[in-house]
């Protein structure tokens, strides 16, 4: 049907007069909010840990409506830094940063500062002469889950035993925590020694191919696997049980994380005892961003609560396990 011109003229001017009221409406900017956008610069996808981790945050933020950007490093820095940079060209309200190492982030979190973008380190903490590059970290206590993993050994080896460790990704805090903590309680232990000690990067295969270089290497000459994380836990199973040997049994094996599968392996009596690094705290990274956004002041560390997991408590938690 053809709408009159007189008619047409007649809801142009209605029209017009109505937005030309709701503009005029005091206070009509603040009534329509704008969802809050935050961008997150992920480390990569290195772990099942990691894929957790990614998987709590974007959940969380699509149950709170916030426009997300997710970034993932593909364990590159510089993808990170690139990831930040477009953060802040686009206005983010927050950075949540997941730094894959501990230096090198002064430059970009300056100009994170400078465009007054409040960053919240996600699980991983940087070395910085200069705390006011961001508000606060959320995250685990890597430090206190080596020192739980090498008190664990010592009570259960009777203080002996040769380990070989296999480390986290280079320069990063997990693995540097891990590694120096672990060292640091080995002390009360004289007969524990680590006799070698290389990176598997975090990574399944990493560690399967690091464990079977050990076992070429040093035999039978050593009793006890550390594994900075799961994956590379579940790798050295792999290596151990293809050498013809009985993880858990022949060779005592420890690691840090905690996901399902390990406390499942737990159970299994594959790996005899795992310390808890807890990825599911997306809902307390975006509860710190509304505080923080809201001008409340937040303490500089918001610390996971871990636990230890062995042959005496696993079957009772793994039903409730989360991921
Ligand atoms: O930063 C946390 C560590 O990174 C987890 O232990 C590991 O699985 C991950 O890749």
């Amino acid at each position: 049907m053809k709408t009159s011109p007189l008619l047409k003229i007649a809801q142009i001017v209605l029209q017009t007069a109505m937005v030309g009221l709701i503009a005029s409406l005091p206070g009509r900017a603040a009534e329509t909010k704008k969802p809050l956008k935050v961008g997150f610069a992920q480390t990569g996808a290195e772990s099942d840990w990691r894929t957790a981790n990614s998987e709590s945050m974007k959940s969380e933020a699509a149950k709170r409506g916030v426009d997300f950007k997710f970034s993932d490093g593909q364990g590159k820095q510089e993808n990170q830094i690139r990831a930040v940079r477009s953060f802040i060209a686009q206005g983010v309200d927050v950075i949540l940063l997941s730094p894959l190492v501990e230096t090198g982030w002064e430059p970009v979190l300056r100009e994170a500062k400078k465009a007054k973008i409040p960053v919240i380190l996600s699980d991983r903490s940087i070395q910085t002469s200069d705390d006011s590059l961001y508000v606060t970290f959320v995250g685990s206590d890597f430090y206190e889950e080596g020192r739980m993993a090498a008190d664990w050994l010592g009570k259960f080896t009777g203080g002996k035993g040769n380990i070989v460790e296999l480390q986290g990704t280079p320069g990063s805090a997990p693995a540097n925590e891990r590694r120096k903590s672990f060292g640091d309680a080995l002390k009360k232990y004289p007969g524990l020694t680590i006799i070698d000690s290389q990176s598997g990067n975090f990574e399944m295969s990493g560690g399967k191919q690091v464990m079977e270089a050990f076992l070429k290497k040093h035999g039978r000459n050593f009793s006890i696997v550390y594994a900075h994380n799961d994956s590379m836990a579940h790798g050295a199973v792999q290596a151990i049980e293809e050498a013809g040997l009985k993880p858990g049994k022949d060779i005592t094996i420890v690691c840090i994380d905690a996901l399902r599968p390990a406390v499942q392996a737990v159970v299994d009596g594959k790996i005899n005892c795992v310390v808890e690094c807890n990825p599911l705290f997306g809902p307390v990274v975006f509860d710190t961003a509304a505080k923080i956004l809201a001008g409340e002041k937040v303490p500089k560390k918001i610390l996971n609560k871990d636990e230890l997991i062995d042959a005496t408590n696993a079957a009772k938690l793994l039903p409730t396990r989360k991921y």
